[in-house]
């Protein structure tokens, strides 16, 4: 569905990703996973977008996307959520996910954007009344916010960045059963970025780690999770999230349970 190769960004002198090159089946979860700053936003914004790589080439469904702006590759079926939530607060909570069915369909009638939003809001367990307002969401709420308006749009491949950032224990969990529930019941293709491995192992099919935007891992949650160059980056930073990762992964059938 996704084949990536060579991506490379640039800012200035500094390199954010640096040869980057990956391909993302149709129906997978891929888990994107590395600390802070080595490049996992970056490559979303390229996807979506944001900005164009350097160079390299990002080909979905057989045709290039870089260098396309977002609303065409929206419209092709990428949606994408932000790391931070930014809602429009002078719109209801079901406006904001009904702008995105609007715009990310190629404009089409408002009573399908609405529809749209309905399907999105009962997907991720927000309530559908039309008068709530989003500035009672707490994180997880607008996490799920966030998921929602990326749903309305109609992708056939979802970024998830950071859908955990904020959340405690079960709301992690939650989260986590939340995005494998999209792919199972919408077939909805993932690549799903966090920079701690825990759950995120759990829901994978396979995972990819960058390191000061460069691929130095990539495979199933167990190979990953024993990857000597892996625990090296992580150690000290998230030991503890990599080690029960690790045990996590090292479950039979941990993969797909
Ligand atoms: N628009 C930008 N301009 C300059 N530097 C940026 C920009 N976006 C990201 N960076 C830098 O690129 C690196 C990778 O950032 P990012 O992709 O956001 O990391 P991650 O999402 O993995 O935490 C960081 O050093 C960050 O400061
Ligand atoms: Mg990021």
């Amino acid at each position: 569905m996704l084949v990536v190769e060579g991506l490379v960004k640039r800012f200035g002198g500094f390199k954010a990703v640096n040869n980057v090159s990956f391909k993302v089946d149709q129906g997978e979860i891929l888990g994107l996973i590395g600390p802070n700053g080595s490049g996992k936003s970056t490559i979303f914004n390229m996807l979506s977008g944001t900005f164009p790589p350097t160079s390299g080439s990002m080909t979905f469904d057989g045709a290039e996307i870089s260098g396309l702006p977002p609303h065409r590759i929206i419209n092709r079926g990428i949606g994408r959520t932000f790391q931070i939530p930014r809602p429009f607060h002078r719109l209801t909570m079901f406006e904001n996910v009904a702008l995105a069915g609007y715009f990310g369909q190629c404009r089409h009638s408002r009573a399908k954007a609405d529809e749209a939003a309905e399907r999105a809001l009962a997907m991720v367990g927000l309530p559908a009344d039309r008068s709530m307002s989003v500035d009672g969401l707490g994180a997880a709420g607008l996490k799920k916010l966030e998921l929602a308006k990326a749903l309305a749009t109609g992708p056939k491949l979802l970024l998830a960045d950071e859908s955990l950032g904020g959340l405690d224990d079960t709301e992690m969990e939650q989260a986590a059963d939340m995005l494998r529930k999209i792919r199972d019941e919408l077939g909805i293709t993932i690549i799903w970025v966090e920079h701690i491995m825990g759950v995120l192992m759990r829901v994978v099919d396979r995972v990819m780690v960058l390191d000061h935007g460069e691929k130095i891992s990539e495979g199933l949650p167990s190979e990953v999770s024993s990857d000597p160059r892996v625990i090296e980056v992580y150690l000290g930073t998230d030991a503890d999230a990599t080690q029960a990762a690790a045990a996590q992964a090292r479950r039979p059938g941990a993969a797909h349970a």
